[in-house]
């Protein structure tokens, strides 16, 4: 079994990512770390223990990590949406209460926990990032002789060719911390899948698969119970009622390998703080291609088959 740690701002579609992790016999979930994004890291780390707890894991640590990103802009940042748009201001649609028990927090903060899961780990550990990359970014210059034992990072985040989600330019996660993005991106030579926009919007669930999840069993009937504001703002921005469950293709990806199509392109992320902050920007000349500042190239994820990850996201969460 893989062992994986999923660094988080949970969030209603993290919570479809951690039930995800929590639930796959393929993997060995040894931590979870929190940070801050949807909701303040306070809110994201009580998310995390009541999720662990409705999920029957009460073996996972959870870390609290960063409560703000590394450069803290004093001025507006560009973008409008905050996260409680979105996912309510409890992060789980208003009923985070309805989850639970929570599990106990750890002692260890959320990098140390995960320096200590990936010491202690004899193969190489996987870890998914579903939220801004502050403690990612923190974990490689706090300790760089881990590197060579993380196996892999899948993560959710930036976008390529369609543009932004909390800003014309930016997609929510890399702006919530684009030095700690670019520092993930371009200053790690980790094996690096990027889940980006362009797919995760092309995977969206509609009222009535929620609506069928919600028959199968208290797992899906508490995910779908945090719809309601997610759902509402997608159907108002895009029109149509459906939701796009970004975290969760990021976490099919990191248990099953190989469940997105990628394509090796450098990615590089707008630090300035101009309109455009927080803009991934990969190189479509392609890995060949003199990159932006030398960005390593990353595999970005630009395809799936998405009937085949709803299919298996309802055999995940369904019971
Ligand atoms: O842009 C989508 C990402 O931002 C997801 O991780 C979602 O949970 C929000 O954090
Ligand atoms: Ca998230």
């Amino acid at each position: 079994m893989t062992p994986l740690i999923v660094d988080t701002d949970p969030g209603v579609d993290d919570a479809f990512a951690l039930a995800v992790a929590a639930l796959a016999p393929e993997v060995d979930l040894r931590a979870v770390t929190t940070v801050h994004g949807n909701v303040a890291v306070e809110q994201t780390t009580e998310n995390a223990r009541r999720l662990l707890g409705t999920f029957g894991r009460p073996d996972v640590p959870v870390g609290r990590g960063a409560g703000r990103p590394l450069v803290h802009l004093l001025g507006r940042r560009p973008g409008r949406l905050s996260g409680a748009d979105v996912h309510g201001d409890d992060g789980l649609g208003g009923r985070s209460g309805d989850f639970g028990p929570p599990v106990d927090e750890s002692e260890l903060r959320a990098v140390a926990l995960m320096a200590s899961v990936i010491e202690a780990s004899e193969e190489p550990v996987t870890i998914a990032a579903i939220g801004p990359f502050t403690n990612i970014a923190t974990l490689l210059s706090a300790r760089p002789d881990l590197e060579e034992r993380i196996g892999r990072f899948v993560l959710m985040g930036g976008s390529i060719a369609y543009g932004g989600n909390v800003s014309a330019a930016a997609e929510f996660n890399v702006w919530g911390d684009p030095e700690a993005a670019r520092r993930v991106l371009t200053g790690s030579s980790v094996s690096t899948t990027m889940v980006p926009l362009d797919l995760t919007m092309r995977i969206t669930l509609t009222g009535d698969w929620l609506d069928g999840l919600a028959a199968t069993g208290p797992v899906g009937a508490a995910l779908a119970s945090t719809r309601e504001a997610y759902l509402a703002a997608y159907s108002a921005r895009f029109g149509h009622a459906a939701m796009a469950v970004h975290d969760a293709v990021a976490l099919l990806e990191a248990i099953t390998p190989g469940t997105v199509s990628t394509t090796p392109l450098p990615v590089d992320v707008d630090t300035s703080t101009g309109p455009g902050r927080g803009t991934t920007i990969g190189d479509l000349r392609g890995a060949e291609a003199e990159a932006t500042d030398g960005a390593r190239p990353v595999e970005v994820a630009l395809d799936a088959d998405a009937d085949a990850v709803r299919a298996e996201l309802w055999r995940r969460l369904s019971g």
